[in-house]
C-alpha cells in the first residue's frame, strides 16, 4: 500500500513534505523493486479502469531515447481475446485467468530515423518494466512473456490483433490477481561487479 502511495504521489506530481516521508518513500519503492516476481498464475477476479490507466501511466513514465516515447500498448480485457491469446502462445500464460494483458509495442513510426532505429526496444523494455513494478506495488501479479525477436511469435500477436505493420509487439504482460505467491529470487552476484573496467 505505501508503494501504491508513493506511485500515486509521484503521478500527482507532488514532492514530499518532509525528509521523513521522502525516506519513506526510498524504502517502499526499493522494497517494490527487491520484491518483484514473475506471477504466471491468476484467480480470474478483474481489476478496475482506474488500475489499468495507473499500469498504463507508470509504463509511460519511463525514459526513452532523445524521448522519442516510441510505444503503443494493446491492452486487452475481452475474455475471448485473452484465451486465443494464451491458446496461441502458451508460453504468455494468458491461459491461467489473468484479468487482463498488455502488449507493449514499438511504434516504428516514432522510432529514431536511420541505425539508432532500435533503440526502441530499450525503451519498450524500460516500460514494460516500469509496468512489472507498478503491477507488484498494486497488489497485482504479472510477468514479461517475450515476443519480439522471435518473429513467429511476433507475427501471430500482430495477426491475432490486426496491428498495422508499423507496430511491433515486443512481449505479452498477463496481469491479475495473484493465485500464487512464488518466492523472491536474490540475483545480487558479486561476480557481476566490475569497477573502473574489467577488474
Ligand atoms: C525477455 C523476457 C522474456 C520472457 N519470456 C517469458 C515467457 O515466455 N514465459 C514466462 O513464463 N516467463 C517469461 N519471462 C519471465 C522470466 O522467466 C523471469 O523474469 C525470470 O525467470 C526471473 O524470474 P522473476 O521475474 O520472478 O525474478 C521472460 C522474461 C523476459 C525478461
Amino acid at each position: 500500500m505505501a508503494a501504491l502511495c508513493a506511485i500515486a504521489l509521484i503521478a500527482c506530481n507532488k514532492p514530499a513534505e518532509n525528509m521523513n516521508e521522502s525516506v519513506n518513500k526510498q524504502d517502499a519503492v526499493l522494497e517494490n523493486i527487491l520484491t518483484r516476481v514473475s506471477v504466471r498464475q491468476f484467480t480470474g477476479e478483474k481489476i478496475s479502469q482506474e488500475q489499468i490507466d495507473l499500469l498504463l501511466r507508470a509504463a509511460m513514465a519511463a525514459p526513452s531515447a532523445i524521448n522519442r516515447q516510441p510505444w503503443a500498448f494493446i491492452v486487452i480485457t475481452d475474455d475471448q481475446l485473452i484465451n486465443k491469446l494464451g491458446e496461441a502462445l502458451p508460453y504468455s500464460r494468458c491461459n491461467n485467468h489473468p484479468a487482463c494483458a498488455f502488449i507493449p509495442c514499438g511504434d516504428l513510426s516514432k522510432a529514431i530515423e536511420g541505425e539508432m532505429g532500435a533503440f526502441w526496444i530499450n525503451d519498450v523494455s524500460a516500460a514494460t518494466e516500469n509496468l512489472l513494478l507498478a503491477a507488484h506495488a498494486m497488489g497485482l501479479g504479472a510477468v514479461w512473456t517475450g515476443l519480439h525477436p522471435d518473429m513467429k511469435r511476433a507475427a501471430l500477436v500482430q495477426q491475432l490483433l490486426g496491428l498495422p505493420e508499423h507496430i511491433v509487439p515486443l512481449c505479452v504482460v498477463p496481469v491479475g490477481v495473484p493465485a500464487e505467491q512464488p518466492e523472491v529470487k536474490d540475483k545480487f552476484k558479486m561476480e557481476n561487479i566490475h569497477y573502473n573496467g574489467w577488474n
